[in-house]
């Protein structure tokens, strides 16, 4: 496979130009995709940014680092290679080949899945395009605009799929998912958490942290499918993904480390007075963006996702490492549930049914080892206060537990008792405006805000004091 060649209006890896048709709708979907970038993407204005550019799918060298005019980033459509020998996985087709177009039967679940994952690309964008006016430093701006145009390039990853395999109505949903917007009342967004604000960057760190997260092993599943270039394309998204997960670790990571700093030099918990995060305002942001991005994965058990999985479209997280038939046939998992009293408990169901709950649980598993390094941090720090991930009953709005209101510890609460005690849970009003009086920009080269600490590293290399952004 070669590298792409970025003379041309759309970088590809697919041999876009053998396809004049193609080729022909992605060019006149691209100027849709430019003004929605200019409407609805970063408002900063900038020069130029040193942002990192996929230029190949290999192991090594799959990305060029440069200062652009985001406005000039080159969006590409890139899929991993192709494996000729690739088989499906799971499901009712296991072991024949992977399907290179899509099956007749499964053509309108295979476009829903692919909308639901690219109406949450742009998104994100459009709920970080203030953010620029108050970043911490240079180095973070520069994260933020990496991440946001990534997100770009993975729209352009599902819109790609859509006019290539998709037809008319590909063509449509592709238009539509410029036209829906994060927040609007009109036309929002699919998903929940993609509707919710980031206005502070304490928000944008647990974004990428609990949100991008869920994006993560969401593509994970859909890297298992049984259509290839679905599988393909989510592969290569995977590897862009692992900056913005960096991102979040390491940005929830400095806030923690700082606000220990001052805590410790100061002797006091009273971490609001210094300037910094006080460790329950960081639990809260915590308890909120964790709780809405468990609602991401769905209700704990689901026919459509059994479907799914049973077809192939679907799979599980690191499907090929699972010691089981790969069928499901027979097996059960135990799932969240109310009792018939209305106290939290557990059912069993078909595993089949019960998939959304086991990637869920390989998401918690995996926010588990965020609160443990955030720990680490407050322990290195002398400090005996902890962070933790609250209960999956807390402040949910999907699922078995949509319908009760519940403590961070799983204590189930009246509605009344709820509303008077959610503010110690859940940022409250005096909270928001606390972070947002932080919030001031530090775009000076070199320097940092006060409420956060340096990253440890620069980007590629490069030292934190690198001019990452010129604005204009
Ligand atoms: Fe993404
Ligand atoms: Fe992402």
């Amino acid at each position: 496979m070669t590298t792409a060649d970025y003379s041309e209006k759309i970088p590809n890896n697919v041999d876009l130009h053998e396809d004049r048709r193609l080729q022909r709708a992605l060019e006149s979907w691209q100027p849709n995709f430019l003004n929605w970038w200019e409407s609805m993407g970063p408002t900063l204005p900038t020069e130029d940014v040193y942002l990192r550019t996929a230029v190949n799918v290999g192991r090594e060298g799959w990305a060029h680092f440069g200062h652009v005019a985001m406005r000039d980033y080159r969006w590409g459509i890139f899929l991993a290679e192709r494996d000729q020998k690739r088989t499906i996985g799971f499901g009712q087709h296991k072991g024949e080949p992977a399907w290179q177009q899509v099956p007749g039967e499964y053509r309108a679940d295979l476009q829903r899945l692919i909308v639901i994952q690219g109406d949450t690309e742009p998104a994100s964008v459009e709920q970080q395009r203030n953010l620029g006016a108050t970043a911490p430093s240079l180095y973070d701006l520069r994260n933020l605009f990496q991440v946001n145009v990534e997100e770009g390039r993975h729209l352009w990853a599902m819109v790609y799929l859509l006019h290539a395999y998709f037809g008319r109505q590909g063509r449509e949903e592709a238009e539509e998912l410029l036209h829906r917007n994060s927040g609007s009342a009109e036309a929002p967004r699919i998903l929940g958490a993609f509707n919710e604000e980031t206005p502070d960057w304490l928000s944008f760190y647990m974004f990428t942290y609990f949100t991008d997260r869920d994006g993560k092993y969401q593509l994970g599943t859909l890297k298992e499918s049984g259509f290839d270039p679905l599988s393909r394309t989510c592969e290569f998204m995977l590897k862009e993904e692992a900056h913005h997960m960096m991102v979040g670790t390491t940005g929830v990571d400095r806030v923690v480390e700082r606000t220990a700093q001052v805590m410790v030099e100061n002797d006091t918990d009273d971490a609001a007075a210094l300037g910094v995060i006080p460790l329950p305002v960081i639990q809260k942001y915590l308890n909120f963006h964790y709780s809405v991005s468990l609602d991401l994965f769905g209700s704990e058990t689901s026919t459509n996702v059994a479907n799914y999985f049973t077809a192939g479209l679907k799979g599980r997280w690191l499907e090929e490492r699972r010691r089981d038939d790969h069928k499901l046939g027979d097996d059960s998992i135990m799932v969240d549930s109310l009792t018939p009293e209305g106290e939290l408990g557990q059912t069993e169901v078909s595993a089949l049914t019960g998939l959304n709950t086991d990637l869920r649980r390989e998401y918690i598993a995996d926010c588990e080892g965020g609160v443990k390094r955030w720990n680490r941090i407050l322990a290195d720090a002398g400090l005996p206060q902890r962070v933790r991930l609250p209960h999956v009953a807390f402040n949910r709005k999907v699922g078995a537990f949509s319908g009760i209101e519940a403590t961070p510890e799983g204590e189930i609460l009246s509605t009344a008792e709820w509303e008077r005690r959610k503010g110690q849970w859940l940022p409250t009003d005096t909270d928001k405006t606390f972070i947002r009086s932080l919030m001031r920009p530090v775009h000076e080269r070199g320097k940092i805000a006060a409420w956060i600490a340096p990253p440890r590293q620069g980007i590629n290399g490069k030292p934190f004091d690198y001019d990452y952004v010129h604005l204009s």
